[in-house]
């Protein structure tokens, strides 16, 4: 058996989080995500997801604990976020809103000139489907579409760590489905690391590698459990018995 000794992209210890005199929303959340690994972050609504991804990004500082994030060649993670609402730019149209990602990291030089630049943003709109939306406004495509821009603007930097925040929430089951299919064949083929943050315990068995169930109040890390499905993830896994084993386990955990 041989043994692979990677640097892990992320390390959470003992993360606690107390806004002002209020009750801790987090207490000693510690997990590992490795590189190229997706992880969900799997709890019910108010136990310090979004503010865990909040630190994990630094818009926000843990009250105890620390946050490592590392890259395999030691340089600086870059990292990416997508969130529930699609923020984009509604004067841009859609491969100026993906390539937007790009002078947002300005100055990073992550391609070496302006045709280098052309071809990534070509190959995200074909990645994510978009191509033939290219030149479309926000308010002239799907909410389901405005998500995949979303998705493209942030692998646009190659993220070394890409965050997602109930991504898929506000659209329709059916679009949701599809997304995640998408998604997870995006994201086998780019190898980004992932974490991802929902109350939608389907969506996690879905795209992860691993879940960390959580219990509010406050939110703690009540187990981790490894999902052992290939990536990337088929339409016939969505509405497998084996996800749905999956899913009512992790439900239970919730629940008990
Ligand atoms: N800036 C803040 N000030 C005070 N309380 C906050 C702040 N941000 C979040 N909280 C509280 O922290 C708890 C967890 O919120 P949040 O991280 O948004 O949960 P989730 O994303 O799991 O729904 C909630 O009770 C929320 O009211
Ligand atoms: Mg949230």
């Amino acid at each position: 058996m041989t043994t692979t000794l990677t640097t892990p992209a992320l390390t959470l210890t003992d993360i606690g989080k107390t806004f002002g005199t209020n009750a801790p929303v987090l207490d000693g959340v510690s997990l590992t995500v490795e590189q190229g690994e997706f992880l969900a972050i799997v709890g019910p609504s108010g136990c310090g997801k979004t503010t865990l991804l909040r630190i994990i990004q630094g818009l926000d500082v843990a009250t105890t604990g620390t946050v490592v994030n590392q890259t395999e060649s030691g340089s600086i993670p870059r990292m990416s976020y997508v969130f529930q609402r699609a923020s984009l730019l509604p004067w841009y149209n859609v491969r100026a809103n993906v390539a937007f990602g790009l002078t947002l990291a300005a100055g990073r030089h992550i391609y070496a000139n302006k045709s280098e630049r052309d071809n990534a943003v070509d190959e995200l709109l074909e990645l994510t489907g978009l191509s033939r939306y290219a030149s479309f406004y926000p308010d002239q495509i799907s909410g389901g579409m405005q998500q995949r821009v979303n998705v493209a603007r942030a692998l646009a930097v190659r993220p070394d760590v890409l965050l997602l925040d109930e991504p898929f929430s506000a659209l329709d089951a059916l679009t949701r489905e599809k997304l995640q299919i998408d998604v997870s064949r995006i994201l086998s083929r780019v190898g980004t690391t992932g974490v991802l943050v929902t109350h939608d315990i389907r969506e996690a068995v879905f795209l992860s590698d691993r879940i960390a169930v959580m219990t509010a109040h406050p939110g703690t890390i009540r187990e981790i459990v490894p999902v052992t499905a290939e990536r990337p993830r088929t339409e016939e896994y969505q509405h497998s018995p084996e996800l749905a084993t999956e899913e009512r386990r992790i439900w239970r955990m919730l629940h008990d």
